[in-house]
């Protein structure tokens, strides 16, 4: 998989603990919408989210996106009114929203695309890797989410 590095002005800052606020949710991928139209969405996500110290995976696979974005706050929420007004997809549904002292769970993506084939296999390196308990217990309940659904 390839992994960008974030880009921030101290590279130390995107793997200490913040307050970091993370927002998960699903949608349905719109009529016509192919692998193409997601590496475009990728390309401009990774110019914004750099600049907006905001970092996450987007997973595309059986008609349905499924990101997780974590950064600030007023960032992250300003982002997802930017992508709620999208297109590309339609009825997003908000899973969860959290706001915490913790690590990022994945610091060194601006934005990754992940297959749903692979999902697991990343959340299940993410938990391996993830040292605080919040990080941990948000990946369980991921991957128990993704588990059921499979
Ligand atoms: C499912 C989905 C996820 C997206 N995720 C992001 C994102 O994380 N960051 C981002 O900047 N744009 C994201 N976008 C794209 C935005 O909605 C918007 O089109 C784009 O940022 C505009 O970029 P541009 O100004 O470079 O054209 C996403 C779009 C969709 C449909």
């Amino acid at each position: 998989m390839n992994k960008q590095p974030a880009q921030y002005n101290d590279p130390e800052d995107a793997f200490k603990e913040h307050l970091i606020f993370n927002l998960v949710y699903c949608s349905q991928v719109s009529e016509g919408v192919d692998g193409s139209d997601v590496d475009a969405i990728i390309a401009s996500s990774r110019r914004r989210n750099a600049a907006l110290g905001i970092t996450g995976i987007l997973v595309f696979g059986s008609g349905v996106f499924f990101q997780w974005i974590e950064g600030p706050k007023a960032e992250v929420m300003d982002l997802v009114k930017l992508i709620e007004a999208d297109r590309r997809h339609e009825m997003m549904v908000t899973l969860s929203t959290d706001e915490e002292v913790r690590e990022r769970i994945f610091p060194s993506w601006d934005m990754e695309l992940v297959d749903a084939e692979n999902i697991q296999e990343v959340l299940q390196d993410a938990l391996e890797t993830a040292h605080d308990e919040k990080s941990v217990d948000a990946l369980q309940l991921m991957l128990h989410r993704v588990q059921e659904q499979a």
